[in-house]
């Protein structure tokens, strides 16, 4: 895999319908939702018009299709991120795979526990947290970040004690771009005997990830950021751990045995997937993990590296611009936050537009973090994915100086 040749982007780009519609399109904005290639289209469209039906309760050919297909996408997620097939769980993105651990990890806490996150977690993982520690009474305690936002490791090693039971981090900041190594953080929550969650939102398809190597035991991942479908995504938890959690979501598919008064359930993974899913999205989902594989994750993080260190450079050249996170760019994944002096994030991303630049402007959905840093009204955030392109920084850059004209900063 490492000695594969570098990505070629233009050819690649004709794969993103929006992309090679519009070569002028500068997108930056992967971390909200990353483009779709026509794969995932067609992987859809196929089940649509040639096998729609729904899965694990037909027995004609369109059913038995549709199941074994949607099946299949267990293997082809789990050898994205180095689990086994039967502990991957379709949800319908990262935000649903950790409210279902929230509530499932967390029944039987209380009063004198802990759960433990990080300072630059995102909403999805900390208001479902919030709300359980309110259902149960246990304390959510926060890992503080440095002066570079990332990761106080020596903080965490005296936070995370003895009461503490859950861990719960990004592998990579949406705001920041900070990669947390979650290894080490897997090593300490272990070590008090605590179990260790990785909110993967922002590294699946970016990042190289073996959940084995990083000996967590619990990450959750969004299609939609992963070249999927929206309205899908991947809980993933060591068999041994989910075999050991009640499900959350109660239902048709869900159950072994029904009766008036109880019911018993299924197997793992298929406990915790309750009603019909979303058929052909998981599909879509599969082409998505077969693109990423066969470009091949380790390529994809080398291109990102090498986009991202000539974004930092062009935009710590730019007077007035105020970078956020670490400076060097091995530290860090493709989203890239920013302030212009006199110009609010929001206008900035309008002017931006007119160029054709899409970028996110505002909070993030990263509240705390930004209200820590001093920066409420937010940020301006560029974010990277295997499409991007140097034109496309070079194309924020001139955009960036248009909105400093236009407000005469
Ligand atoms: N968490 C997503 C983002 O960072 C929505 O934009």
């Amino acid at each position: 895999m490492t000695n594969r040749p570098p990505l070629d982007v233009r050819r690649l780009r004709q794969d993103f319908p929006l992309l090679a519609a519009d070569p002028s399109l500068h997108y930056l904005d992967s971390a909200a939702s990353s483009q779709t290639p026509v794969q995932v289209l067609e992987a859809m469209d196929n089940y649509y018009r040639h096998f729609r039906a729904n899965v694990h309760r037909g027995m004609y050919r369109a059913s038995e299709t549709a199941s074994v297909r949607f099946e299949e996408v267990r293997r082809k997620a789990a050898d994205l991120i180095g689990a086994h097939e039967e502990e991957i769980v379709f949800t319908r993105g990262t935000t649903e795979s950790l409210n279902v651990l929230a509530i499932a990890l967390t029944r039987k806490l209380g009063p004198g526990d802990e759960v433990c996150l990080s300072a630059l977690e995102h909403h999805a993982n900390l208001v479902p947290w919030q709300m359980a520690a309110k259902v149960r009474g246990f304390a959510l305690k926060v890992l503080p970040l440095d002066t570079e936002g990332r990761l106080d490791l020596e903080a965490a090693r005296t936070l995370i004690g003895p009461r503490t039971k859950v861990v719960s981090v990004a592998h990579v900041s949406n705001v920041l771009g900070t990669i947390v190594p979650v290894q080490e953080v897997a090593a300490l929550a272990h070590a008090q005997g605590a179990l260790c969650v990785v909110d993967a939102a922002q590294s699946v398809g970016h990042l190289p990830i073996d959940v084995r190597r990083l000996e967590i035991d619990f990450l959750a991942f969004s299609g939609h950021k992963a070249l999927g479908p929206t309205g899908t995504g991947v809980l993933w938890g060591r068999k041994s751990l989910l075999d050991g959690l009640e499900p959350v979501f109660y239902g048709g598919d869900m159950i072994q045995e029904v009766f008036w008064d109880r019911a018993t359930w299924n197997e793992t993974p298929w406990k915790f997937e309750a009603g019909t899913p979303d058929v052909g999205g998981i599909i879509g989902l599969g082409a998505a993990c077969d693109y990423l594989r066969l470009v091949g994750v380790e390529v994809i993080r080398r291109h990102e590296l090498e986009l991202l260190a000539y974004a930092l450079d062009k935009l710590r050249a730019v007077p007035g611009v105020k970078l956020l996170g670490p400076a060097r760019a091995e530290e860090r994944s493709g989203a890239i936050s920013f302030s212009v002096a006199g110009v609010h994030p929001h206008d900035l991303a309008t002017v931006l537009d007119t160029e054709n630049v899409a970028i996110r402007a505002g909070h993030h959905c990263a509240m705390p973090l930004l209200r820590d840093l001093g920066l409420i009204e937010g940020t301006a955030r560029a974010s990277l994915h295997l499409y991007s392109v140097p034109e496309d920084i070079d194309a924020l850059i001139t955009g960036i100086a248009k909105a400093q004209k236009i407000f005469r900063v």
